[in-house]
């Protein structure tokens, strides 16, 4: 099942939690504002989504109306519930709503039944709407419930919000369990680190902008740089597209180190850090270049 291309995973939570937003922007090129005129989900959405040239995601996004709900844990429990490989619920952290918490565990059970191996994320969303001096507290006090509920299963929590890099950073960490080989890639893009004597290397998908992997022979103080990077690059590609112009690569140099971004293999983006100013711009362009057929 690992290996299996196909993969299933099913996106769940209370209606208005904000599933279909988080999924609009992630693979769907919506911009966050955009979310704002989103309706509700009539039952569940099926989209197939192609990921890294060879993976197809089966991503479920079902809709949160009580109604729907019901349906799901009576009637659907055994299809909707089967050969899932990742279960993605989603707690809106705002909502004090205690059905809320009793839908979770009835999807912790339903998997537990049909699909014992599948991977469990749970989103504390919009946390956007917390103070952030709170945010930790709050988010803290849902993921104890949440694994006060879980029935002993393993489960990863995110704080995520669509106006900021949290959103990307958890669903970068959801999809790289999807990934087969993952290991080999970062191995990979070690040796490529190296080679180029970069400090740093990440490779993002290339329609979604998720972080696939990345390879750092440095220490850095902000954590969630990558995903910040993701954020701003696949809005100014957005805002490239509108413009009718297709975002190929970026540059960024100052004194103190020199970014690359640039198409790499048919399915990814690399983009390359390098503090070393002896390097020549065009050296680190000619690396890329040679190394991409290794990656395809
Ligand atoms: P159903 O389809 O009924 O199950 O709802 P859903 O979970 O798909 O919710 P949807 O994505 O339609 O979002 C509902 C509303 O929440 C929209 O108006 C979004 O703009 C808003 N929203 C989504 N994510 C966030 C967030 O991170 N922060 C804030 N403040 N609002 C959000």
């Amino acid at each position: 099942e690992e290996n299996d291309p196909n993969k299933k995973v099913l996106l769940m939570g209370k209606s208005g939690a904000g599933k279909t937003s988080m999924r609009s922007i992630i693979f769907a090129n919506f911009m966050p504002k955009d979310t704002m005129r989103l309706g509700f989900t009539n039952s569940i959405n099926q989209s197939n989504i192609r990921f890294l040239g060879t993976l197809s995601l089966a991503l479920w996004d079902c809709g949160g109306q009580d109604h729907f709900m019901q349906h799901y844990f009576e009637s659907q429990r055994d299809t909707l519930f089967r050969n899932v490989q990742v279960l993605i619920y989603v707690f809106d952290v705002h909502s004090e709503d205690q059905r809320d918490m009793n839908y979770y565990r009835s999807c912790v059970d339903a998997i537990q039944d049909h699909s014992p191996t599948a991977h469990i994320f749970v989103l504390i969303h919009k946390m956007d709407l917390i103070p952030v001096e709170k945010r930790d507290e709050a988010f803290n006090k849902k993921e104890r419930e949440v694994v006060k509920n879980s029935a002993g299963l393993n489960v990863i929590c995110f704080k995520t919000s669509i106006w900021d890099e949290t959103l990307y950073l958890a669903w970068s960490r959801i999809v790289h369990y999807l990934i087969p080989n993952s290991d080999v890639l970062t191995q990979s893009l070690n040796r490529f680190c190296s080679a180029c004597e970069a400090d740093e290397v990440v490779l993002f998908e290339k329609s979604t902008f998720l972080v696939i992997s990345n390879f750092s022979s440095k220490q850095h103080k902000d954590v969630h740089r990558f995903e910040k990077i993701s954020n701003i690059v696949k809005q100014f590609k957005l805002s490239c597209s509108k413009a009718a112009a297709r975002f190929k690569s970026m540059t960024v140099m100052n004194t103190n180190f020199c970014a690359f971004v640039d198409e790499f293999t048919s399915s990814t983006y690399i983009m390359l850090i390098s503090s070393d100013s002896t390097i020549l711009p065009a050296l680190t362009q000619m690396n890329i270049d040679l190394a991409k057929k290794h990656f395809e």
